[in-house]
């Protein structure tokens, strides 16, 4: 690996890890180590997306591998070694299998690189962030999970369809679990600044938000053999590059939280400010009774599934 340059590892090399690979590779972010269990497929992959930058111009190596040591020093390490959804399966029944291979994962990334910083995407969400943060011992600005900036991203996709503007003048907000019960806040979603209540009716909002909550399944009930991989490549990825950039963005992330939102001791979806620290800080905002409410049912998912974790 080159001096100077950062060094990104992403744990599992399966769509969404081979595609996050991707992602950074084209956005020049830095070298790529790409890890997994599975021999041949992070090596292959690795290659094969290295012989691509040429073309791109891209100036960073990818490296696949079976082995942890190369990847010593990496600045921020991606965590999406797991098993996926399969149709009729919720994240939450992935909690057993996922826990294990989360645990072993983080072990080893930290004993490589004890001074990253660990972005999660296996699922359940934010019970496998909570896996990684006791595991690795990092403090809580180092290990945060993405779930938000997807979420987000299907209900920009879909307001950007529904309103026929541009995909890029959609703000919106959507916060807690990465679950069924995940919290969309139309009150906070404008359009070229125009709040979004004054363009559609309440109904079709309505049924934007209800599309977004299950946009993962969608994709699942489309692909049959797996889940989603472009938009949480991608998405993960504007975390890596917040992060290493240190841009302080104000993204959605799953973040520990100590009493922000009257909640502690578990990981959900808020905002949260992004930069060379990780998580510099988690913004609070006024919520309205029902968007509390809200709030406090998908943090209670969350809590239940922690509950039942066995480390
Ligand atoms: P995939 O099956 O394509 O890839 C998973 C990879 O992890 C496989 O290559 C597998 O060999 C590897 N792996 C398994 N155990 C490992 C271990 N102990 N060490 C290293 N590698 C290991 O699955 P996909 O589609 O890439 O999804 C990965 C995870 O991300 C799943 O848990 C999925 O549910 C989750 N996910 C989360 C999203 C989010 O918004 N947070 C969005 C999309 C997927
Ligand atoms: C998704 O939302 C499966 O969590 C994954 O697509």
């Amino acid at each position: 690996m080159s001096i100077g340059r950062n060094k990104i590892t992403i744990v599992g090399s399966g769509n969404v890890g081979a595609t996050a690979a991707h992602w950074a590779v084209t956005r020049e972010l830095g070298d790529v180590v790409l890890v997994d269990i599975v021999e041949g497929v992070p090596q292959g992959k690795g290659l094969d997306l290295y012989e691509a930058t040429p073309v791109v111009g891209s100036d960073c190596k990818i490296l696949g591998t079976n082995n942890y040591q190369d990847t010593k020093d990496s600045d921020v390490v991606v965590i999406t070694a797991g098993s996926p959804r399969k149709p009729g399966m919720s994240r939450d029944d992935l909690l057993n299998i996922n826990t294990k291979i989360v645990k072993a994962v983080t072990e080893q990334v930290v004993k490589y690189s004890p001074n990253c910083i660990l972005i999660v995407v296996s699922n359940p969400l934010d019970a496998m962030t909570w896996v990684a943060k006791e595991v690795s011992g990092f403090s809580k600005n180092r290990v945060l999970g993405m779930a938000g900036v997807l979420d987000t991203a299907r209900f920009r996709t879909f307001i950007a369809e529904a309103t026929s503007t541009s995909v890029e003048d959609i703000q919106t907000l959507v916060l807690g679990g990465h679950g069924d019960d995940m919290v969309p806040f139309p009150r906070l979603t404008t359009v070229g600044g125009i709040p979004l209540e004054e363009l559609l009716s309440k109904d079709k909002i309505q049924a934007l938000v209800a599309r977004a909550r299950s946009g993962g399944a969608e994709i699942v009930n489309h692909l049959k053999t797996g889940s989603a991989f472009y938009a949480p490549g991608a998405s993960v990825i504007q975390m890596v590059e917040a992060i290493l950039k240190d841009k302080k963005r104000i993204l959605p992330c799953a973040c520990y939280l100590e009493g922000e939102y009257g909640l502690k001791g578990i990981y959900l979806g808020v905002p949260a400010k992004l930069g060379a620290r990780g998580v510099e800080k988690v913004i609070e905002f006024k919520l309205t009774a029902d968007e509390k409410q809200a709030l406090e049912k998908s943090a209670s998912s969350v809590k239940d599934l922690i509950q039942r974790i066995q480390l």
